[in-house]
């Protein structure tokens, strides 16, 4: 059975929302964990517009399952990921302009300065993801440069407007996740995964685990985090 870790940046969004106190998004990771999140994810932003290094900090101490820290691939960060050793990093491409991630790594074009930090999490103990794209150039990149696995993003399945779109990025996600677990690696996969569009996804079944933020938080304000996870990994069995 797959896992699940859930994405808390969306409890902090709403506080930072009013500069305030609350909602914690560390009481949400430990919640969620109640609910059976396998893990818990957070993403430090360089703007820090939502998760607070404070977060990270607390959620650390907390998370009793795995952390996963999503990140760009700065020396900044690394510096970071590297004081507070999560279970495991995710890096992902960042710009400041977006409203969340909007495409994956490009692994091939920027695979020296990704194999330098790639190296020095794992030599730390730390496992690291890429999140990538669904195209097999950018996997055989992800292999190249050693990386504990990958995350494929799911993000165009979940905006497909018909169902044909629809299909075929199921297809290259399908493609992307053979290969990957042919070669090896981890495959994790993610974004935009909802309530709606999760089952098909979770037929995959090379696919280890998702990492999914936005669909559950939004639930989990009309039925509570608990009840929210658990309805997600009921429908990721
Ligand atoms: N995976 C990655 C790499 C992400 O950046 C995000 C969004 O923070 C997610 C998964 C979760 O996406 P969503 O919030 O749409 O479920």
């Amino acid at each position: 059975m797959a896992r699940l870790s859930v994405n808390v940046d969306h409890v902090a969004t709403i506080r930072q929302a009013r500069r305030a106190k609350e909602p914690d998004p560390v009481t949400a990771a430990s919640l969620a964990e109640l609910g059976g999140a396998d893990g818990i994810t957070i993403h430090l932003r360089e703007d820090r517009r939502h998760i607070q290094d404070r977060d990270a900090i607390l959620v650390r101490k907390l998370v009793k399952t795995k952390l996963n820290l999503e990140m760009a691939a700065t020396q900044d960060m690394l510096k970071i990921a590297l004081e507070l050793k999560p279970d495991m990093v995710t890096l992902v491409p960042e710009r400041r302009q977006e409203l969340t991630t909007e495409g994956g790594l490009d692994v091939r074009t920027h695979r020296e300065p990704l194999k330098k930090i790639v190296a020095a999490l794992k030599e730390a103990n730390i496992r690291v993801n890429l999140f990538i794209d669904p195209e097999p150039e950018q996997v055989k990149a992800g292999h190249r440069i050693d990386t504990n696995g990958v995350e494929i993003h799911t993000g165009r399945y979940c905006d497909a407007k018909d169902e044909t779109t629809r299909n075929k990025e199921l297809e290259r996600i399908y493609n992307s996740v053979l290969l990957a677990s042919k070669l090896g690696m981890a495959v994790h996969a993610g974004h935009g995964l909802d309530y709606y569009n999760v089952k098909k996804v979770a037929e995959i079944k090379e696919i280890e685990e998702f990492a999914i933020g936005f669909s559950i938080i939004s639930r989990s304000v009309f039925v509570g985090i608990e009840r929210a996870v658990r309805e997600m990994k009921e429908l990721i069995k």
